[in-house]
């Protein structure tokens, strides 16, 4: 938990709420937190939903562990110091997109189960659907797949502290959705999410 370090802050309401932003969007916000190990998918199927949500007119937003890490977190690595911190900062800004009226669709390895929840609890608090989706794949996939030569670095020792080689990947106890995507096509994930976001009343069935 990062302490609060500046006194004398108070939140300030203004006059048009979160529930004017919905009405005028048409549309309910949430996030949909991926996480899994590098090579599980997550960018991909965070890629298409994205795509499916704004062809039924949705608006949503893609926050993702590259792009992030190249801007406002790029003063961050892979400490498990810095990966809190860097899991932190984007479950604020997360919540900002969602009280603004967008889906947010965050894809971070955001190995450890204690930040996660932490996100969580923060969107609960505000009164914010949390959907955490664990798109869950043997090391060995992802390991074959190593999209980006990372983990070939990683055996090789090139790479300190790399998730599922030389550091942990904490699985969800109670995610709201499973997704194996080695077992699964695109297509059957895509609609397992949406199945989800209609049943929680955040995209209507089409
Ligand atoms: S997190 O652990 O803080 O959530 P994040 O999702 O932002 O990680 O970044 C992970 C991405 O950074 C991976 O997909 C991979 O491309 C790259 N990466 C570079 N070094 C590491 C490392 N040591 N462990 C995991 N991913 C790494």
């Amino acid at each position: 938990m990062t302490d609060q370090k500046a006194t004398n802050v108070t939140w300030h309401e203004g006059e048009v709420t979160r529930a004017d932003r919905y009405r005028l969007l048409k549309q309910k916000g949430a996030t949909i937190w991926f996480t899994g190990l590098s090579g599980s998918g997550k960018s991909t199927i965070a890629v298409a939903l994205e795509k499916a949500l704004h062809q039924q007119g949705k608006l949503c937003y893609r926050l993702d562990g590259d792009n992030v890490r190249l801007g406002i977190n790029k003063n961050l690595g892979f400490s498990a110091e810095d990966r809190t911190e860097n899991i932190r900062r984007i479950g604020e800004i997360a919540k900002l997109f969602v009280d603004a009226g967008v889906i947010a669709l965050s894809s971070f390895v955001s190995p450890y189960r204690d930040d996660r929840d932490l996100v969580r609890k923060l969107h609960e608090d505000a009164g914010i659907d949390f959907i955490e989706v664990h798109v869950d794949v043997p090391l060995a996939v992802a390991e074959e797949r190593d999209p980006k030569g990372l983990y070939k670095k990683a055996r090789a020792g090139e790479i300190k502290n790399f998730t599922g080689i030389s550091d942990p990947y904490e699985a969800p106890l109670k995610p709201e959705l499973v997704l194996p995507s080695h077992e699964l096509s695109l297509e059957a994930e895509i609609k397992a999410v949406l199945k989800l976001l209609n049943a929680r009343d955040i995209v209507p069935t089409t």
